[in-house]
């Protein structure tokens, strides 16, 4: 028999609000735990609020891994969260538990994307590491990559004895590699390794940066390589690189006693003026536990302040920015695909599928256990 056709986006795109969250609430109570919709904290309220569960990308990554009951992922996020579900929910021994089957792990639209994510590619990476073996011995590093990057930087950690980290682990992650190795090599996000390894008492100068644009070492000389101790990816997130030192003063002096809580993507400028860092959990975290009236400027995405500020009215929040800082690949998940990818699924049509190829997978799951174990 013919497999029925894919039901078309455009149509659900001229529903209404309303509609739409009808319509995939049926869907979920009719699928149960066998559907479990994740969504990562930079999404919309109107997204969030139909997640099974909303969290960071470490939360996550550790819920698709132990999911046991459930039969498909939709995951509310950005491309790498997805291949990381992916990997997580289809590791050999729960696709043995499974019979074989797979959890299709489904990413609403396929262009949701990380800009971070893409400043490496895995024939970058690999031209450095072959350029730092001319300088150093390689076997003295170990290759960290944020979670925010592609499976197959995961892959190649996970070739060479490295590891993955998210922005709650980042430094456990180093901590592990420094009782291995003398040298780390760190990408894509160059604020998040300077930020932690800064917090480890590592200084500046043996934190070279390589730029993966310029022709010899990344810019960098011979002893500055030889030097280090952690090498830094030149790579950056657009959102939380917009969040300057100005803005740190700007609501100091506004806004006295204001407390500022940043994310580690931030710059180290911005991190070093900041009374808190951490990832978006952390930050969750240190709101809910503040009492009434505390003032706080938040160094996140958009979505994420706005809704800590509807959800502790007791408290004064604010963005730590006076222009807007919203992630517009986030922001392509909305009804209309949420919709669409769930009663696709429903309808035996699944759309949107991330699936890694199993040889990335392989690998990059090496990596990923050392993040989950080392936490
Ligand atoms: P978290 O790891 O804190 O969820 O952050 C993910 C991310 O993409 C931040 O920009
Ligand atoms: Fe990537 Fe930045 Fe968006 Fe996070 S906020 S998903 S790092 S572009």
């Amino acid at each position: 028999m013919p497999a029925p056709p894919n039901l078309e986006l455009a149509p659900f795109e001229s529903l209404e609000s309303g509609a739409l969250v009808e319509r995939i609430q049926r869907v979920r109570s009719e699928m149960g735990p066998r559907l479990l919709i994740l969504g990562h904290h930079y999404q919309q309220d109107e997204v969030i609020d139909l997640a099974d569960m909303r969290g960071d990308s470490y939360g996550l990554s550790e819920r698709a891994a132990s999911s046991e009951q459930c039969r498909a992922i939709v995951f509310c996020g950005v491309h790498f969260m997805a291949e990381t579900a992916d990997i997580l929910a289809n590791r050999p021994e729960r696709l043995a538990e499974r019979g074989g089957l797979r959890v299709p792990v489904i990413l609403p639209d396929i262009e949701a994307g990380c800009s971070l994510a893409d400043m490496a590619d895995v024939e970058q990476v690999e031209k450095c590491w072959s350029e730092l073996a001319k300088v150093i011995d390689v076997d003295d590093v170990t290759p960290i990559t944020y979670v925010n990057s592609t499976a197959e930087l995961k892959a190649f950690c996970g070739r060479r004895d490295g590891i993955v980290c998210t922005s709650a682990s980042a430094r456990a992650a180093l901590d592990w590699a420094f009782q291995r190795r003398g040298r780390v090599l760190f990408f894509p996000d160059q604020h998040l390794g300077r930020n932690t390894a800064r917090a480890m008492d590592i200084p500046l100068e043996q934190m070279p940066l390589w730029d993966p644009r310029k022709q010899k070492l990344g810019g960098n000389t011979p002893e500055a390589i030889r030097d280090s101790r952690v090498i830094l990816w030149r790579g950056f997130c657009c959102v939380h690189q917009q969040f300057t030192s100005y803005d740190v003063a700007h609501f100091r002096a506004k806004y006295p006693g204001i407390k500022i809580i940043v994310h580690p993507e931030c710059m180290m400028e911005v991190a070093d003026l900041a009374d808190v860092v951490g990832s978006t959990s952390k930050i969750i975290r240190e709101i809910e536990q503040s009492p009434p009236g505390t003032r706080w400027a938040i160094g996140t995405e958009q979505h994420l302040v706005d809704r800590l500020r509807r959800e502790h009215t007791e408290q004064e929040i604010h963005l730590l920015s006076t222009k807007s800082c919203v992630c517009s690949t986030m922001s392509l998940i909305n009804l209309p695909r949420l919709c669409w990818v769930v009663e696709n699924l429903a309808a035996g049509t699944p759309v949107g599928v991330i699936e890694v190829e199993p040889e990335t997978a392989r690998w990059a799951l090496e990596a990923l256990r050392r993040m989950l174990e080392v936490k």
